[in-house]
């Protein structure tokens, strides 16, 4: 029998701090799918990982990731999203820096002795592209995504081939009032699915199933007839969902043609910022995905308030900690056992204090 952490775990600043600096310090962390600054000059700006990134596609078409800090006195580079011309100026004294990141002009710096422009560039931060998104990690020694999850990005692209050209098509971005291992645990099982969804009519539980692999699990339905046998990838039809290490949600929404993606950004021990874009080959919300989509809204909301109850009631030291229910052989739709496989991985980064 496996026991959930303690409610210290989800409403600790310290536990938070450090969880920002090893876990999300050391992760690959989504940012944007690529067609978000397909065009040379294009970029944007966000939060990851605790810090403010600048993603910036440069006139030569490469796409660089930056920290958004001027490096004359700190003020902020970039805001929101747009296309730049030739370079990015500082808004406080206009410091100008080329798209790659390197300082061109600093006004009257030519009066400054010694002052030399080529240890001012704005520092980089390491990307890589998954299955048509951008990632980026702020450790240079985690070892790129393709050794961390195996096979998770060819499988994507196989149950998705368009995913690298599609577009968004809705975007909805909350503040939810709940610790960001909560928002994930909730996504990582379905046992709540039949009380906490109305919105899913019944649901039934005997064909849905789970799978994982290393830092990631997916659940989704299996045909009738398979519902007794192990459960692999390639017995899930239809709609289905992977979580990634450690705060991504991606999600089959009607077919291969479109596609959910939610991010996650903590906050603080208590407020998670959640991201969610839909997508689609063509760029378009047909009149079915719409559908889809305002029932995703619906599951959604439904989820955020269980996680945010959730969260109020680890503030209560009337909750004395539960236990995980977990099928022996682990791909039953009910099981909580890939809630405590990111239980166990989110446990390793604390180390010697788990908790
Ligand atoms: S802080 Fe950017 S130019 Fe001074
Ligand atoms: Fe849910």
């Amino acid at each position: 029998m496996r026991h959930p952490p303690s409610r210290a775990w989800y409403t600790d600043r310290s536990r938070f701090e450090i969880e920002m600096r090893e876990l999300f310090g050391r992760a690959w962390l989504v940012v944007c799918h690529g067609s978000d600054v397909a065009e040379p000059g294009s970029y944007l700006t966000a939060r990851i990982g605790g810090e403010e990134i600048a993603l910036v596609r440069g006139r030569d078409d490469v796409l660089r990731c930056f920290h958004n800090v001027c490096q004359h006195r700190a003020h902020r580079l970039l805001e929101g999203r747009g296309v730049l011309k030739a370079v990015i100026t500082c808004p406080y004294h206009a410091w100008a820096y080329g798209l790659d990141g390197t300082l061109r002009t600093a006004p009257n710096m030519t009066q400054v002795r010694d002052f030399d422009p080529a240890a001012f560039s704005v520092p980089r931060i390491r990307t890589a592209m998954f299955a048509g998104f951008v990632m980026l990690c702020h450790d240079d020694d985690t070892p790129e995504p393709d050794a961390l999850f195996g096979d998770l990005e060819s499988r994507l692209l196989a149950d998705h081939p368009r995913l690298p050209e599609m577009k968004a098509v809705r975007v909805r971005e909350a503040v939810l009032n709940a610790n960001w291992k909560a928002v994930i645990e909730n996504y990582l099982e379905c046992y709540h699915c039949d009380t906490a969804h109305p919105s899913f009519g019944n649901f039934d539980m005997t064909t849905w199933k789970h799978v994982w692999g290393n830092g990631w699990s997916r659940q989704g339905r299996v045909p009738a007839a398979k519902a007794d046998k192990a459960t692999g990838q390639d017995d899930i039809e239809g709609l289905s969902a992977w979580w990634q290490w450690p705060a991504v949600f991606w999600a089959r929404a009607l077919g291969p043609e479109s596609f959910v993606v939610a991010r996650h950004e903590p906050l603080s021990a208590n407020q998670t910022h959640q991201t969610r874009v839909v997508y689609s080959a063509d760029g378009k919300e047909t009149a079915e995905l719409k559908d889809f989509n305002d029932l995703f809204d619906e599951v959604f909301a439904e989820d955020v308030s269980v996680v945010e109850s959730v969260q109020r009631g680890l503030g209560s030291r009337g909750y004395r900690g539960g236990v995980l229910v977990e099928d022996p052989d682990r791909s039953a739709g009910w099981s909580e056992h890939a809630v405590g496989q990111f239980q166990a991985m989110v446990r390793d980064v604390h180390g010697a204090n788990p908790a």
